[in-house]
């Protein structure tokens, strides 16, 4: 195995899960990594573990170092399974070891997980640890995005162990940030935020506040590349997706039985373009709801259409008004679309649910009978067009 060093003494000995493409709901195209560090000085200390199949990988990358039974502390940033579901095997392994976690939701969380037969100490918010030449202070990031979670920071290497902050599902045989494709990268980093710190902003601007005063040259998170030539980006990227900034352009997200639905979402598209905003029509039977959570992020429109099926919404259209629940995104406008045979309730439940995510809707449902005309496909252009 290739030994990786982020700075001497310093190394990464996670492992990549290549083919895993849905982490726990959320659709991924490139698999993922679980990044864990070892820091060697007059203590050893591992940070983070991998996901618990991928154990014995972590422990031969870490028997290329140093034997896993020299290691000092074991620090947990997370409780959740893709990092630390190998704490047992590693601390079977090492048995002087203390296993340091945040107080008091780390400390619950790898109880409730793994039991407490281990020697855990808890660290608050400005703790630090020697370990020799090097120290470790702890950063508390709850609710980014379990209330667990902390980040770890070495001062005297100016390296942030973030932990999922600034993380991607990316994978590569390359760990840094500038032996692969920026825009890549950067792409993946808005879908890890979209799907899974979207709900946090308030959270991850308290978070940044603190990490804005530290002098920080690296950034290892535990999924996808370390930063150490675009950390000012990645700080960059993530101050606009917590504060909301949003960019001119247009989602038309829909779903269509016999084309009528498509028709309108194609006007309404023209409709956008046609006053300059960019514009993306997304047919949800096409289309990874993870992969259009990701451009919600930072569209300025959500534009929703649904038929009516059975008096209600077609289910694409309800996973993804129920997804978007859960995501909480702010500073949106948008209105509601779709032909209907009869009842035509979906449009309503869509305008309803646009209204209840706080969406502010900019035209009244637009409800189409059967199949729409070439006028009303005008009009409906015509009309976006003049918003
Ligand atoms: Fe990558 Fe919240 O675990």
């Amino acid at each position: 195995m290739n030994k990786i060093e982020l700075k001497p003494g310093i190394y990464y000995v996670g492992v990549v899960d290549w083919n895993l493409r849905n982490f726990h709901g959320y659709s991924i195209h490139k698999g993922t990594t679980y990044n864990a560090y070892l820091i060697i000085d007059e203590k050893i200390a591992l940070i983070d573990t991998v996901k618990a199949p991928f154990a014995k990988e972590l422990l031969d990358r870490i028997s290329e170092i140093v034997d896993p039974a020299d290691i000092d502390y074991l620090i947990s940033n997370h409780v959740e399974m893709d990092h630390s579901g190998a704490i047992p095997v590693v601390m079977q392994k090492a048995t002087n070891a203390v296993l340091i976690t945040s107080a008091p939701s780390g400390l619950k969380g790898l109880k409730a997980h793994y039991g407490d037969n281990f020697n855990f100490k808890e660290v608050k918010a400005g703790d630090s640890l020697s370990l020799g030449k090097r120290s470790l202070s702890f950063v508390g990031t709850p609710m980014l995005h379990w209330p667990d979670n902390m980040v770890t920071y070495c001062p005297e290497e100016k390296i942030l162990f973030s932990n999922d902050a600034f993380g991607q599902h990316f994978t590569s045989s390359k760990h840094f940030d500038d032996e692969v494709s920026l825009p890549q990268v950067m792409n993946d980093v808005q879908g890890y935020y979209a799907n899974i710190l979207m709900p946090f902003g308030a959270q991850a601007n308290k978070a940044l506040e603190i990490l804005d005063k530290l002098e920080i040259d690296m950034i290892a998170p535990s999924h996808g590349v370390i930063w150490r030539s675009h950390v000012k980006e990645v700080l960059e990227a993530y101050h606009r997706y917590a504060d909301g900034e949003t960019d001119d352009t247009a989602l038309v997200i829909f779903d269509s039985m016999w084309h009528s639905t498509e028709a309108m979402a194609h006007s309404i598209a023209e409709g956008f373009d046609k006053r300059s905003t960019k514009v993306q029509l997304l047919d949800l039977k096409e289309n990874e709801l993870s992969d259009i959570i990701t451009e919600v992020l930072t569209a300025r429109y959500l534009v929703v259409g649904s038929p009516t099926l059975n008096n209600n919404l077609l289910p694409n259209v309800a996973a993804l008004l129920s997804y978007l629940r859960g995501l909480q995104p702010k500073g949106k406008k948008g209105f509601a679309f779709g032909s209907y045979g009869w009842g035509g309730q979906s449009i309503g439940q869509v305008n309803q649910a646009l209204e209840e995510l706080g969406i502010e809707i900019i035209m009244e449902p637009i409800r189409i009978n059967y199949i729409p005309s070439k006028e009303q496909l005008n009009d409906l252009e015509n009309k976006v067009a003049s918003l």
